[in-house]
């Protein structure tokens, strides 16, 4: 008789703080369109899914290097025309003191990596409120408890360094700072990154910057890289090619290990036991950094055109609609209104998707300072599109609340 596993497999217990909002609500928007409703995506921060294509000359460069037999295992850091043409980007940025970088799956892959080869039991990191839920994740799967600071809205939305000065505690090893912001779309302040830079030096702390987005200031300020401003702090810069470069699919990513030798020398030590274990990054995609950092850049000049159009669409709309607020994001294509309703974002924007058909994602599911209430707009759909999605939003806060 072949015998059955009949009990029930648990995860694990640490798992139960794992939250990806953005995910979850796919059910309530699954229901809807098998109801037969087309669901307008504000939710996804794919570039890809809208009127953003991948630059063909870095496509090339993925197909050369397939069929030139680049398709076994890469050394575990990356092959080394990407590590030197990041090294040489992260030059151009006024990045000195460099001492590794690294090309993994994704920032995704960075951030768990770096997360993992840091913290032992016991230790905390802080990270922002709202944040970006893929830090939190890494945390429960350490079961390292969340140790948030604020954004300050009041401030437009730059880090509450009072707040963090309140968090820092013994075993706090180090700050995760995303500038520019995803979800409020704000960027850092050079008097801010010069003032974290000092609490990490008081404190000794590692400051984790994912400049993912550094590319894309809608305005076109230059951007500030933390490491720049903090060439002697241990800092490790987080970027990849899924936003500046429109290939969030080839899964690639990159760590620049930067600070005082002798401080930052043993940990990264740790992050390469871990960049051999799992061997190695996707081995062809890596061929796309050195003609992305130092090819042409044309597409930036479109990306950026269509992203300052949409977010002045956007915050015409917030301006205009009764009980919306919002301060003006300057980089990445994310939006983060206020909304005054007597009901938690989260209702509300479950019943956005089931009678609007529209989805945003609630600020509860990125952490917002309590009494206060969110939505998370990604603002990459074309303009058509987003009059239509705002107009329905606009109806549902008056049939509902007025
Ligand atoms: C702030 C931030 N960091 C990291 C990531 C993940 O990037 P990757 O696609 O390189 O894993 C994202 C993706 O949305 C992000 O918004």
């Amino acid at each position: 008789m072949p015998t059955t596993q009949l009990r029930e497999i648990s995860p694990a217990a640490r798992l139960e703080n794992v939250r990806y909002a953005i995910r979850d609500l796919a059910c309530v928007a699954d229901e809807v369109s098998k109801q037969g409703h087309k669901i307008l995506p504000l939710n996804i921060g794919d570039p890809l899914n809208f009127d953003f294509v991948t630059p063909p000359h870095l496509i090339e460069a993925v197909h050369k290097s397939m069929r030139d037999g680049k398709n076994g295992y890469s050394p575990s850091s990356g092959v080394k025309e990407a590590i030197e043409a990041i090294r040489g980007e992260a030059a151009r940025k006024g990045i000195t003191n460099i001492h590794d970088v690294f090309v993994t799956s994704g920032v995704s892959e960075t951030v768990d990596i770096c997360l993992a080869a840091l913290l032992n039991p016991g230790d905390n990191l802080l990270t922002p409120c709202p944040d970006y839920p893929l830090y939190s994740a890494v945390l429960s799967k350490l079961d390292v408890p969340l140790n948030t600071y604020y954004l300050d809205e009041s401030n437009g939305w730059q880090p509450d360094l009072d707040d963090i000065r309140k968090k820092i505690t013994p075993r706090t090893r180090g700050i995760v700072l995303i500038n520019p912001n995803n979800p409020t779309g704000s960027v850092c302040t050079r008097q801010m990154l010069e003032d974290i830079a000092e609490l990490a030096r008081r404190h000794n702390l590692v400051i984790f910057a994912d400049e993912i987005y550094d590319k894309l200031i809608i305005d076109d300020d230059p951007h500030l890289a933390m490491a720049k401003v903090a060439s002697d702090v241990p800092v490790i810069t987080f970027g990849g090619l899924s936003k500046n470069y429109l290939a969030p699919g080839w899964r690639i990513g990159w760590g620049i290990a930067s600070g005082e030798a002798q401080a930052i020398k043993p940990y990264i030590e740790g992050i390469n036991k871990l960049l051999r274990a799992r061997l190695c990054a996707n081995h062809p995609e890596q061929y796309a950094i050195k003609p992305a950092l130092e090819g042409p850049q044309d597409h930036l000049i479109e990306v950026k055109r269509k992203l300052r159009s949409r977010r002045n669409l956007t915050m015409k709309w917030c301006q205009e609609t009764p009980r919306v607020s919002c301060v003006a994001p300057r980089g990445a294509f994310y939006a983060y209104p206020a909304i005054d309703i007597p009901e938690d974002d989260e209702i509300f924007v479950r019943e956005l998707i089931r009678q609007k058909h529209v989805m945003v994602v609630h600020g509860s599911g990125f952490g917002q300072r309590p009494g206060t209430k969110h939505f998370r707009i990604v603002f990459l759909p074309d303009e058509k599109t987003l009059t239509t999605a705002y107009a329905a939003i606009a109806d549902l806060l008056r049939e509902r609340y007025n």
